[in-house]
């Protein structure tokens, strides 16, 4: 699918690269939900339809995994009610979405340290995780209860722990890739933030060593497939160097 925006540049200048896996800090739901007189839980109610869009977006423009940071490690210290919301609506979200999900040859995978949750949500989880398992136009990344610092001392952990008994510990970078919850996927080649913020917040700081940063200040509730086509027609143009000249 060409992406649109191109369609009249010279045939030659159109960069056909494109992003194999784009990462999204969906920010924003709070202040959107706050300028329309509502409660912030009504923002992460329309952001969860923002999620829908962009997994059609990103599978109907070819792109083999799209990362969601829809649940920090940080994000248990909100308003336990806050934090209560944002779980019903996981549940309620896994279980309508699932046909659509098939529909569209979705898998469903999670990142994060997924032990912190509720029996009922990691049922919930594993099920859909099971359902879609054999789907294989794109993976859906759900970042639940993620936090990078976390993430890479896990990893380290689990570096010592298979190593003990022997004398012989190599650590390359290869060893501590393989060790983080990501290693079934590239690093992401584009991230998109809305809301604003210029940071990182804790996500994916190893693998997003040379990925490219698109900020927009729509916040995520109002993100639309047309903002998922600017981002990539954006990502076009970016020249990838990767430290060299
Ligand atoms: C940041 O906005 C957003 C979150 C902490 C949660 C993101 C979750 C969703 C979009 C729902 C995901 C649902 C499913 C089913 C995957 P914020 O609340 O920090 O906004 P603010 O900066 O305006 O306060």
């Amino acid at each position: 699918m060409p992406l649109q925006g191109l369609e009249n540049t010279d045939k030659n200048s159109i960069l056909t690269e494109k992003p194999q896996h784009i990462a999204i800090i969906m920010d924003g739901n709070g202040r959107w939900a706050t300028a329309q007189g509502k409660p912030r839980t009504a923002g992460h109610i329309a952001g969860a339809e923002a999620v829908r869009r962009a997994a059609e977006a990103a599978r109907e423009a070819g792109i083999r995994y799209l990362t969601v940071y829809a649940f920090s490690s940080e994000n248990w210290h909100r308003p336990q009610e806050e934090v209560n919301a944002l779980m019903t609506l996981l549940v309620q979200h896994l279980s309508s979405e699932l046909p659509l999900l098939l529909k569209q040859d979705i898998r469903l995978r999670t990142i994060g340290n997924v032990s912190l949750f509720s029996e009922e949500i990691r049922t919930a989880l594993q099920e859909t995780l099971d359902k879609t398992a054999h789907c294989k136009s794109m993976d859906l990344v759900l970042a639940l209860s993620y936090g990078s610092r976390d993430e890479i001392t896990r990893a380290v952990r689990s570096i010592i722990k298979n190593a003990a008994g022997t004398d012989n510990l190599q650590i390359t970078e290869e060893t501590i890739a393989a060790h983080l919850d990501t290693s079934f996927m590239p690093d992401p080649d584009l991230l998109i933030r809305t809301g604003g913020e210029q940071r990182l917040s804790n996500f994916l700081l190893w693998q997003m060593a040379y990925t490219e940063f698109y900020i927009i200040t729509t916040p995520w509730p109002d993100f639309s497939k047309d903002d998922f086509q600017k981002a990539l027609v954006e990502y076009s143009k970016r020249n990838r160097r990767y430290g060299h000249v």
